[in-house]
């Protein structure tokens, strides 16, 4: 039993194109827990904090220009190994070789605009959640359906 919490960004081209609902659907239908979720627009100086690890590299101006350019959607999500689960959920990196049943497999069609991001370990996930969510912005509640999932 590994409970897990992890970041998910409907980042701004899954906002735009109005992709939220069935993109949160499935979260919800793998029977992961929302534990918070909110919209926001995420500015430069929180743009290099959550990508801290790609500050050097070639492609973050296009990243930071790209993830600041319209507003996201930001969840915690909870659930049995969630950090792994959600990561399988979106599909790798690039939707061109995304498998179909994911996320940027079935939506996307461009490295940038890949629609979402999900923590890429356990270690990630907890500093992505503060960094996004105050405490009193993250609920801990039962879901009634739990024992039959
Ligand atoms: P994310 O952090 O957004 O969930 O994506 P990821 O873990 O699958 O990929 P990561 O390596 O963390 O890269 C972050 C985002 O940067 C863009 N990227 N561009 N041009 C390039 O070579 C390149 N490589 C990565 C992608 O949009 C990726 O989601
Ligand atoms: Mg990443």
């Amino acid at each position: 039993m590994s409970n897990q919490r992890t970041l998910v960004l409907c980042k701004p081209d899954a906002v735009q194109r109005g992709l939220v609902g069935r993109i949160v659907a499935r979260f919800e239908r793998k029977g992961l827990k929302i534990a918070g979720m909110k919209m926001l627009t995420v500015d430069e100086a929180l743009a290099s904090r959550h990508y801290a690890e790609h500050l050097e590299k070639p492609f973050y101006p296009e990243l930071r220009d790209f993830i600041t350019s319209s507003p996201v959607i930001a969840m915690a999500i909870e659930g049995e190994n969630a950090v792994e689960v959600v990561r399988n959920l979106m599909g790798v990196t690039n939707p061109q070789g995304a498998a179909s049943g994911t996320i940027r497999g079935d939506f996307g069609l461009d490295l940038t605009k890949n629609l979402v991001h999900g923590s890429d370990s356990l270690a990630s996930a907890e500093r992505e959640v503060d960094l996004f969510f105050e405490p009193d912005e993250l609920f801990d509640y039962e879901p009634t359906m739990r024992e039959w999932m």
